[in-house]
């Protein structure tokens, strides 16, 4: 286990680069296995994650070859249809292999991945879309065994809330079934647009990604091609980068980013008194005093993404007035806030509410994270807290910022990596 020991009192100052989205890259790489030959992504972050779907994928039967910056993957004729729990418990997104895997063979046993530490996380929708679609679903010792001996079928599914994964999951399914699917209510994040885009490059037939009904005219199994994909840029990583400019009222600029993904977020930043200039690919955030509170309440996108509402509760923190955060997405996510706490600042939560009491000064101190955006959150937090703070069980932040720690340190902040002692004793 390792800890990132944060020093205090940096101002960040220079340009960072943000690589492809982890959220959309590891469905793209579910959604290769609808066609048979070699699927090329680029643009690929360097965590762990894609290492961790690589290994469902060879579980599959598929080659990934993984270097730096891109994921090959060589998808068989035949697929196995099962994914084990010993590669789905690492990561929740592997159930994104359900859609594609019942597609393709007519069934799929996929394990139950399991709550993590920001909430239930059901799938109550992914798997009523696709028992729409004529799939029947059973759990059964932990897996979900899903079968459509007689392929899939077109039909309009309702989702109740525009799930970022069910949507996606019947979406990869819709491709291969017989006539039109109609999904309404849909989620409109980026990283559907993203997905759609390379199934239509596939030879897919999606049309509305992007708005909350998507109409997807199957093809024939069989028709569909490998392809080669960029993957779009990480809004959330971009985001976090951006809050950390403006709370250490430093100078950054954000590169390979499209600020069209983060129009209310960046909204917010200005309401702080943030300069936000948008530059062809990307942005660039300055911010010379200290922040004024602003409210957030997360929604589905194009409202506020709740990955990022732990950074601006890190920026509400230092702010002058005090903010409202509201959390509709995850009924877990402010476990995290007792961490915040341990550094100084003034919070209390009541349900999915959360008041913050901006403070001049934070203190550093020992905290833990609890999870990616959580983990991410603490440490913007410690650049501003006097004294140094050390931030543990840093595995989860590693899953979703490749490099940091070493980006970090060329912004100007200093930031050290090193083992856990803690370990050592037990
Ligand atoms: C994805 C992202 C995650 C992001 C979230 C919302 C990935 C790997 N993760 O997660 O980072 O925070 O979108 O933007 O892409 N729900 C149900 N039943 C279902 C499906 C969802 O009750 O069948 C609930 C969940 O418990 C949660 C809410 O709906 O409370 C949102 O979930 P969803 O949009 O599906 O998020 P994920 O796809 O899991």
């Amino acid at each position: 286990m390792e800890r990132f020991r944060v020093m205090g009192g940096a101002r960040l100052a220079g340009e960072v680069r943000i690589d492809g989205a982890k959220n959309s890259v590891l469905k793209l790489m579910a959604a290769a296995l609808l066609a048979e030959g070699r699927t090329t992504l680029t643009n690929v972050p360097e965590i762990l994650d894609i290492d961790y779907m690589a290994a469902l994928l060879r579980r599959l039967g598929c080659e990934v070859e993984l270097t730096p910056g891109t994921v090959v993957i060589d998808v068989p004729a035949e697929l196995d249809h099962e994914a084990p729990y010993e590669l789905v418990r690492r990561l929740r997104a592997s159930i994104c292999v359900l859609g594609p895997l019942v597609a393709r063979l007519g069934q799929a046993k996929v394990a139950l991945p399991g709550g993590d530490a920001i909430g239930s996380r059901g799938l109550d929708m992914h798997t009523a879309g696709l028992a729409k679609l004529g799939a029947t679903s059973e759990s059964e010792h932990g897996y979900i065994i899903a079968s459509a001996p007689n392929g899939l079928k077109g039909a309009t599914v309702w989702l109740d809330f525009p799930s970022v994964g069910a949507t996606e999951n019947i979406l990869m399914a819709a491709v291969l079934a017989d006539g039109t699917t109609v999904i309404d209510n849909a989620a409109r994040e980026p990283e559907i647009v993203d997905l759609a885009d390379m199934l239509i490059q596939m030879g897919a037939k999606v049309a509305g990604a992007g708005t909350s009904t998507i109409e997807i005219e199957g093809v024939p199994a069989g028709s569909l091609s490998p392809t080669s994909h960029r993957t779009v840029p990480d809004r959330i990583v971009a985001g976090t980068w951006a809050v950390a400019a403006a709370m250490t009222r430093g100078d950054v600029t954000i590169r390979n980013a499209n600020p069209h993904h983060l129009e209310l977020p960046l909204d917010k930043l200005v309401t702080a008194g943030a300069d936000v200039e948008w530059l062809a690919g990307g942005f660039r955030v300055s911010m010379d005093r200290r922040p004024e509170a602003v409210d957030i309440m997360t929604l589905p996108y194009p409202g506020f993404p709740t990955d990022l509402q732990p950074a601006y509760i890190a920026l509400n923190t230092v702010a002058e007035g005090s903010a409202m955060v509201t959390e509709n997405i995850f009924e877990a996510r402010f476990m995290f806030v007792n961490e915040m706490v341990r550094l100084g600042a003034e919070i209390r939560t009541d349900g999915h509410h959360a008041v913050i009491r901006g403070r001049p000064h934070l203190s550093g101190a020992p905290v833990k994270s609890h999870d990616i955006r959580a983990g991410a959150g603490l440490v913007l937090a410690g650049l501003v807290a006097e004294g140094e703070t050390i931030v543990t069980d840093v595995h989860h932040i590693d899953r979703g910022y490749a490099g940091f720690v070493e980006q970090l340190n060329e912004l100007g902040a200093e930031v050290i990596r090193e083992p856990d002692p803690d370990l050592f004793t037990e």
